[in-house]
């Protein structure tokens, strides 16, 4: 595995294997089993694997939340060495963003809007797709790995690259789920004990969910149905909505089969997320 932390590196890296099919595994590092499988989804469509650990100062709208994002850079390589990474990008603040920067990539809408735009702050997605707008054009990979348990997030990169012209296939996969349900996420490792077994509600808040659907509930019904559970968790929201999952409306009546059940909360410290499809 190559490690290159600048933009001229990481070309020259990239060079010889520019005849091939590169794909790209996008991460602010902190790598768990979610990680792993866009890794091992894009060995196994792709000739060479870069994946970059950028922890993006532009789309964090509370410095708390970034000082205390965790860093496992040590940890990061074995894993990525591990999955067959070519070529591992790591790099500086300075090196993304350097003195004078002054670009922003931003879509507009609802899709940027809602939700994690609402709760997280304007900026949040403007980071989001600046930064993969940059990671794009620095890499020109074949394909782009994005993991659903980011839903909106997932959404977004779909309508930049679509919007943008950007050659890229984004592939979309899966959320790895711990054995009782709980979403992969690189922030589950600041949960307490207690935290750990209060989390399991979102999930099981969005079976129920789900549950409710298949009955034909109406969106309301689907979350209250969804708040019950909840609330036997003693967790408050941020959000829990049904939404089109094209462009994260909120649904207020019958949710069609693209419809997705979305939930934010902040569990003890942690602030987490995760949604599931209604079909
Ligand atoms: O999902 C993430 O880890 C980040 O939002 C991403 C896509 C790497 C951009 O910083």
């Amino acid at each position: 595995m190559i490690v290159v932390n600048t933009v001229s590196a990481l070309r020259h890296a990239l060079a010889p294997h520019r005849t091939g099919s590169i794909g790209f595994v996008p991460t602010m590092g902190a790598l768990h089993q979610g990680h792993l499988e866009l890794l091992r989804r894009a060995g196994q469509d792709n000739d060479v694997v870069v994946l970059s650990v950028f922890v993006n100062p532009a789309q964090f709208n509370d410095p708390a939340d970034l000082a205390a994002y965790p860093r496992t850079d040590a940890q990061d390589r074995a894993h990525a060495e591990n999955a067959g990474v070519e070529i591992y990008f790591a790099p500086t603040v300075d090196e993304v963003y350097p003195t004078g920067f002054s670009a922003t990539v931003s879509l507009a809408g609802p899709i940027v809007e809602t939700f994690e735009g609402a709760h997280r702050g304007s900026g949040h997605f403007h980071g989001v797709t600046t930064v993969v707008t940059k990671l794009l054009m620095m890499i020109r990979p074949d394909r782009a790995y994005f993991g659903q348990k980011d839903a909106q997030q997932l959404r977004v990169v779909q309508a930049l690259v679509a919007d943008l012209d950007i050659e890229v296939q984004i592939v979309d996969v899966p959320t790895v789920r711990e054995s009782d349900g709980l979403a992969m996420s690189s922030r589950n490792v600041r949960l307490t004990p207690d935290d750990r077994s209060m989390a399991l509600g979102l999930n099981q808040a969005l079976q129920t969910g789900r549950a409710a659907f298949e009955l034909g509930e109406s969106a309301e019904a689907i979350v209250a149905s969804a708040a019950t559970v909840l609330d036997h968790y003693s967790i408050t929201a941020e959000y829990l909505a049904v939404v089109d999952g094209a462009d994260f409306r909120q649904v207020v009546d019958v949710p069609s089969r693209r419809a997705v059940l979305v939930v934010a909360a902040l569990v003890g410290r942690t602030r987490l997320i995760d949604n599931i499809v209604l079909q």
